[in-house]
């Protein structure tokens, strides 16, 4: 149902929750020595001054220009900076950094649109007739906290020497207790081959949400879905750093039998030898923390593609859950009730898990007890995204929003798996049960891991 009317109050919370997302986006920039917001980390995404001008071009052409109908001052840069998935046209983006804007000039522009937008929230413009206005605020805000967590996958791939560590950053500890073997301690990092199992019984798993919920969700979480799940066993904990060097150590990425045909060949081609995290050098791992290089900590969870963790799951004679079957461990209770959390109803706080843009980097595998699911398992939420084996695609009833046709419709290609849970750069607005991610299976850049399902 529409939202034309925002009450003072509604208008007070989209207020402080923009107000609060943007310092998440000036922050992730913060730390960027300022020649760094020229630089292409990733070679197949763009250099980082687009997402400087993106999040504020998103909210200008979403709210100012489509809801509120109010003329451009700036078309060259609504256009140049509208696009953000990927550069478009095949092939990689090779255009020079001279290409791109001086950044004074982004900066003024995204002032303006700042301004353009607090007028719009605060009810001095009127809107077209019919908008959601409820729902666009909050796609605006989720949108740009979303690109909070991306363009730290992004940042996280560039030179120590372009980044300036926040003074008042904790993360900036090891994440983990470095160099330790895994499971030395019998601690949840575990040892290949036995790491603790839960069993799930039988029951059902509802995804999605229902329209009449009036709880904000992109398209793609529309509508409710509820599926029966066989018993399954999980894993309690996700595998971690520790656990997956048995799998490198072992000549897993070498061995054809675990990879996929796609997959060996993108291993193949891109001389992939062990999650792009790690780095080795004379035999010793090293992981590649957001501010710092580290002694890889063995109970960290493995960050790692989709092929990789489908391989290793090969490896074991395992396999990774169904989005269903991580739905009904996170969710599901003995009783046969659901949650909107693994640990409950309650809002996420910082004792239940490592997300909400708190740290940079991983914790320990198990180091947020407060978080387990009613079945006991762990960390279903937070600390990294995990992939599932389901195909990225859409509910029974799903409708596209008409003011971001492609947000969702654009990756029901076949070619996406569906992440669920959520990472240390993910904000506590998107850990709701409903929301979804999905990437496409070689990209190896995100805050992702795994856990095994199976015998
Ligand atoms: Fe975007």
């Amino acid at each position: 149902m529409p939202n034309a009317v925002l009450l003072a109050e509604d208008r007070q919370t989209l207020a402080s929750r923009l107000a609060e997302a943007r310092a998440k986006t000036d922050e992730i920039f913060s730390i960027l020595k300022p020649e760094a917001l020229y630089e292409r980390p990733i070679p197949e995404r763009h250099r980082l001054v687009f997402y400087l001008g993106h999040v504020e071009a998103f909210d200008w052409n979403l709210i100012v220009r489509q809801t509120f109908g109010i003329d451009s001052f700036h078309s060259t840069f609504d256009k140049l900076f509208a696009f953000g998935i990927d550069p478009i046209g095949g092939g990689l983006p090779n255009e020079p950094a001279s290409d791109w804007p001086d950044a004074d000039a982004v900066r003024s522009y995204n002032a303006r649109v700042r301004g353009l937008v607090d007028d719009c929230v605060q009810g001095a413009c009127a809107p077209r007739h019919g908008s959601d206005l409820e729902t666009i605020f909050n796609m605006a805000i989720e949108h740009r906290l979303m690109h909070a967590e991306t363009l730290a996958y992004l940042i996280h791939q560039l030179r120590y020497e372009s980044k300036i560590q926040p003074s008042n950053e904790p993360g900036a500890r090891p994440a983990g207790r470095p160099g330790r073997a895994a499971g030395a301690a019998g601690g949840p990092a575990g040892m290949a081959g036995s790491p603790k199992a839960v069993g799930i019984p039988a029951g059902i798993a509802t995804l999605g949400r229902g329209r009449q919920e009036r709880v904000f969700g992109w398209d793609n979480e529309f509508e409710r879905m509820s599926v029966h799940v066989p018993e399954f066993l999980i894993e309690a904990h996700k595998v971690s750093n520790g656990r997956f060097l048995e799998f490198v150590r072992d000549g897993g990425y070498e061995d054809r039998r675990h990879w996929s045909d796609a997959s060996w060949e993108w291993r193949r081609r891109e001389d992939i030898r062990h999650p792009s995290f790690w780095h080795e050098r004379d035999g010793e791992w090293s992981y590649r923390g957001m501010f710092a290089l580290i002694p890889l900590p063995m109970d960290a969870p493995v960050y790692v593609s989709h092929a990789e963790a489908s391989a290793f799951a090969r490896w074991e004679g395992r396999s990774l859950p169904t989005e269903p079957q991580f739905h009904r461990a996170a969710y599901g209770a003995p009783d046969g009730s659901e949650r909107e959390y693994p640990w409950g109803d309650d809002a996420p706080m910082k004792s239940r898990g490592n997300f909400d843009l708190r740290l940079w980097d991983p914790t320990p595998v198990g180091a947020y007890p407060r978080g387990d699911s009613a079945f006991g398992v762990s960390e279903l939420v937070g600390n990294g995204w995990e992939w599932t084996s389901t195909v990225f695609g859409p509910f029974p009833g799903f409708r596209p929003h008409p003011l971001y046709e492609g947000y969702s419709a654009n990756f029901f290609d076949g070619a996406h798996f569906v992440q669920k849970g959520g990472s240390p750069r993910t904000a506590a607005c998107m850990l709701r049960r409903s929301f979804r991610n999905w990437f496409q299976p070689h990209y190896s850049y995100v805050y992702a891991g795994f856990r095994l399902v199976g015998p």
